[in-house]
C-alpha cells in the first residue's frame, strides 16, 4: 500500500447506561464498527474509543426507582450493553464510562481552562422546583397541557401534538412527573459557557467539512438565529461530577459526555501504555478525530463540543458524522407493533451478520433515514449473502475435495476474470472510506453474479461426469472449481469489515488467512484447502416473527414501569418475591391501650390454630373496644420484634396518609373469611 498510515480515533455516540441497547442503535454502532475495522485492514492505527454515558437525571431517578445505587445501575448496565456489543462483533478497543477517574480529571481541567479564558459566566436564573422530592425538574420531567394547542400530557420542552417549544413555566396546570405536585419556581445560581464566543471560529470549522454538506444547511440556521449561552450546571440531587467550588452544582451530562470520547482514550492509553493520550487531541496533532452520531444530536457534537476544546487549547474533530434514523417497516420503531426490536431480543433468534449485512447494504454518508423492512430483510440476506456469497464455495468446495484430494489446481481457469474482481479493489476501499457502504456492498454482489454466471456456464458437476472417460476433463474441473473458490476468497476478503465471523470461518475453509487488505492479490494456486462446512443458513420468516412477537411481550413487561407517572415508593418485585410475606386472616381477640406509650395499641390475634401478640401504632385512630372481634391482615412471618413493652410478633396492615390528619385504617375483610386463611 502507498498510503502513508493514519493516526485514527473513532468514536460512536456513548449509550445512556439506563436503557436497553436497540435496532436503532446498533445502526449506529454497526456503521461506526464497519469503518473501523476498514482502517484497520488497511494498516491505519486506528483505536474505537468508547463508553458508557452514565450520568444525568434519569438514570439517578431510574436506579432509585430500582432501589439500586446509581454506581450499582450503571455497573450492571455496562455489563449488559458491553455483552450486546461483543455478541454483535463490534470491535471497539475500549469501552470506559464517563463515571471515571478519568473522565472527572479532564472534566475539571477543561472546566478550569475554560473558566480561565474567561469562558465561563455565573448567572442567577429562575427553575422549576419540586418541593417534595426537594429537586429542579429538567423539562423532560414536568408535564401539563400545551400552552399552544392546549393538547394535555405534554414535557416542559415541547408539545409533541403541535410541535410548539416553550419553557416549562408557559405550561399550564404543570405537574412533576417524579411526585405528581405542582412545580413551583425557584432562584438558583448557574455556570454558562459562552459559546457566543466561539460563533465566528465554528462556522470557519463547519464551512471547512466538519459535518457533511447536507448538513452544514441545517447548521447555518443555528448560526443565523445566534447561538446561546449554553446552562452547564445541574442543582443537586444529580447524578454526575461537582463543579470544581461548589458544594450542590454539578456539571450537566451532555458537558461530561463527550469528554469521555477523551476519557476512554485516557484509560485505553494508560492500560497499553502508549504516549497518545493527551498528544491526540492537542491543536498540532496530526491524529484524525471522527465522531459518529444520530443526527438528533449534532447540534452537540458540531457546535457545543468543537468550542469546549477550542477553549480549552484542544483541537476540534476532524469529522463529525450524522446518520439517519431507522425505522422498521416504514415507520417508527412502535411497541405495540412489536416493530421496536431490542439488539438481544434479535440475538436470542439470529446471527448479528444478516444485520450487519443489511444496515452494509442500506448505510451511505447521507442523513436520510433508514428503513429495516423485514421481509426485505429476509429476502435480501437469503438472496444475497446464503444464494450469492456462499453459494460459490458451496458448489465448488465438494469436487475439490473429493476429487483431488483438497488440492486446488496450479493454475487459473481464466486469469482475466480473476484479475477483474481483484481490479475493483480500490473501488470497494473507497465506497468503504466514504461510508457508501451500499454502494460497495452493491458492486460485491456484481462481482459475486459474474462469479455463479461463470460456474452456471462451465457446469463443474457436468464436467465432473465426463471425466470418467475424458481424463482430459479432471484438470479442467479442477481449474474451474479452484476459479469458483478464489472468486469467493476475494469476496470474502472484501466483505471483512462487514462480516468478520464468517470471514474467519470462511478462511479456515480456505486455509489460508489475509490481516491486510491487498494480502488478496494473488490467488490460492496448488493449494490445500480444508473441508467445506455450511457457513450460513437461510433465515426463515417465522424467526422474523417470533422476533416480532417477543418484542411484543417485551412490551407487556415494560408497559407499566415506562407510561405511568405513579412512581413506586419501593423497588420493584416478582411475585416470588412477593409471595415470600405471608399475610393472613386474623380476629382481633383482644385490644388493649399500652402503658407508657401514646401511640401503641396490645392486640391478640387469633389465627385460627394459635394467638399471638402484636404491638400496633394504631391508637389515634382506634379505642380498643371498638376493633375488638374484627378481622384484619397480618404479616404472619415478619421477623419478631423487641420492643420496649414486650415482643411483637408480626404487624397488621393499615392504610395511611402521608400527611398529618390524613388517620390510619385498619384493613377490613369480607364476612365469610376465617382466622388463618391465606392472602394471595
Ligand atoms: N448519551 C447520548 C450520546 C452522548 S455522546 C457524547 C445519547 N445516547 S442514546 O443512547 O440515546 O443514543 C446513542 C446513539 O444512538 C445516538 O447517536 C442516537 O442518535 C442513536 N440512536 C438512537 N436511536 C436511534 C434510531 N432509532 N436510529 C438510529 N440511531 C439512533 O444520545
Ligand atoms: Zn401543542
Amino acid at each position: 500500500m502507498t498510503e502513508k498510515q493514519r493516526k485514527i480515533i473513532v468514536t460512536a455516540a456513548l449509550p445512556y447506561a439506563n436503557g436497553d441497547i436497540h435496532m436503532g442503535h446498533m445502526l449506529e454502532y454497526i456503521q461506526t464498527d464497519i469503518w473501523v475495522r476498514f482502517q484497520k485492514l488497511r494498516g491505519h492505527d486506528c483505536q474505537f474509543m468508547w463508553a458508557s454515558d452514565a450520568h444525568g437525571t434519569p438514570i439517578m431517578l431510574s436506579a432509585k426507582k430500582k432501589g439500586i445505587t446509581s454506581e450499582e445501575l450503571i455497573a450492571d448496565m455496562h455489563a449488559q450493553h458491553q455483552a450486546v456489543f461483543d455478541d454483535f462483533l463490534i470491535g471497539y478497543d475500549n469501552f470506559h464510562s464517563t463515571h471515571s477517574d478519568e473522565n472527572a480529571e479532564i472534566v475539571s481541567d477543561i472546566y478550569n481552562k475554560l473558566k480561565a479564558n474567561g469562558h465561563i459566566i455565573e448567572r442567577e436564573i429562575e427553575q422549576a422546583y419540586d418541593a417534595e422530592a426537594k429537586m429542579f425538574l429538567p423539562d423532560r420531567f414536568i408535564k401539563g397541557t400545551c400552552p399552544k394547542c392546549k393538547t394535555p400530557d405534554q414535557y416542559g420542552d415541547s408539545c409533541e401534538s403541535c410541535g410548539a417549544t416553550y419553557n416549562p413555566t408557559d405550561l399550564l396546570e404543570a405537574t412533576s412527573v417524579v411526585t405528581n405536585t405542582t412545580p413551583v419556581l425557584k432562584k438558583t445560581n448557574h455556570h454558562f459557557f459562552a459559546l457566543s464566543h466561539f460563533s465566528e471560529r465554528l462556522q470557519e470549522i463547519v464551512n471547512s467539512g466538519l459535518v457533511p454538506q447536507s448538513m452544514a444547511s441545517k447548521l447555518k440556521e443555528w448560526f443565523d438565529a445566534g447561538l446561546q449561552d449554553w446552562d452547564i450546571t445541574r442543582d443537586a440531587p444529580y447524578f454526575g461530577f461537582k463543579i470544581p467550588g461548589t458544594e450542590d452544582k454539578y456539571f450537566y451530562v451532555w458537558l461530561d459526555a463527550p469528554i469521555g470520547y477523551m476519557a476512554s482514550h485516557k484509560n485505553y492509553a494508560d492500560k497499553h501504555n502508549t504516549q497518545d493520550f493527551p498528544a491526540a487531541w492537542l491543536a498540532d496533532s496530526d491524529s484524525e478525530i471522527y465522531h459518529f452520531i444520530g443526527k438528533d444530536i449534532v447540534y452537540f457534537h458540531a457546535l457545543f463540543w468543537p468550542a469546549v476544546l477550542e477553549g480549552a487549547g484542544y483541537k476540534s474533530p476532524t469529522k463529525v458524522l450524522p446518520h439517519g434514523f431507522l425505522t422498521v417497516d416504514g415507520q417508527k420503531m412502535s411497541k405495540s407493533r412489536g416493530t421496536f426490536i431490542k439488539a438481544r431480543t434479535y440475538l436470542d433468534h439470529l446471527q448479528p451478520e444478516y444485520l450487519r449485512y443489511y444496515f452494509a447494504a442500506k448505510l451511505n454518508s447521507s442523513i436520510e433515514d433508514i428503513d429495516l423492512n423485514l421481509e426485505d430483510f429476509v429476502q435480501k440476506v437469503n438472496s444475497d449473502l446464503v444464494g450469492k456469497l456462499v453459494n460459490i464455495a458451496s458448489r465448488c468446495a465438494g469436487f475439490i475435495h473429493k476429487l483431488f484430494d483438497r488440492e486446488l489446481s496450479a493454475e487459473l481457469d481464466d486469469a482475466e476474470m480473476h484479475a477483474d474482481l481483484l481490479d475493483s479493489s480500490e473501488f470497494i476501499a473507497r465506497s468503504y472510506e466514504e461510508r457508501e457502504y451500499s454502494r460497495g456492498m452493491r458492486e460485491i454482489m456484481r462481482l459475486a453474479d459474474v462469479a455463479n454466471r461463470y460456474i452456471d456456464e462451465k457446469k463443474p458437476w457436468i464436467l465432473a461426469k465426463e471425466m470418467a472417460d475424458n481424463p482430459v476433463k479432471a484438470s479442467e474441473v479442477q481449474a474451474v472449481c479452484t476459479q469458483g473458490i478464489n472468486a469467493f476468497r476475494v469476496l470474502i476478503h472484501y466483505l471483512k469489515p462487514v462480516l468478520p465471523e464468517l470471514s474467519i470461518n470462511a478462511e479456515e475453509f480456505l486455509n489460508s488467512r489475509t490481516t491486510k487488505w491487498d494480502d488478496i492479490k494473488s490467488p490460492l494456486l496448488a493449494h490445500k484447502i480444508n473441508k467445506f462446512k455450511p457457513l450460513l443458513k437461510r433465515v426463515e420468516t417465522n424467526t422474523i416473527e417470533a422476533i416480532v412477537e417477543a418484542s411484543k411481550e417485551d412490551l407487556l413487561e415494560s408497559t407499566v414501569a415506562v407510561n405511568s407517572n405513579f412512581e413506586p415508593l419501593a423497588e420493584e418485585i416478582t411475585f416470588d418475591e412477593f409471595i415470600k410475606v405471608d399475610l393472613r386472616i386474623a380476629r382481633i381477640s383482644n385490644a388493649e391501650a399500652v402503658e407508657g406509650s401514646k401511640k401503641l395499641l396490645k392486640l391478640t390475634l387469633d389465627l385460627g390454630n394459635h394467638t399471638r401478640t402484636v404491638f400496633s401504632g394504631i391508637k389515634d385512630a382506634y379505642n380498643p373496644e371498638d376493633i375488638k372481634d374484627r378481622l384484619t391482615i397480618v404479616v404472619a412471618n415478619l421477623k419478631p420484634r423487641k420492643m420496649r413493652f414486650g415482643i411483637s410478633e408480626g404487624m397488621v396492615l393499615c392504610a395511611s396518609g402521608k400527611k398529618d390528619g390524613e388517620g390510619i385504617y385498619l384493613l377490613d375483610v369480607d364476612s365469610g373469611a376465617t382466622p388463618g386463611m391465606r392472602i394471595t
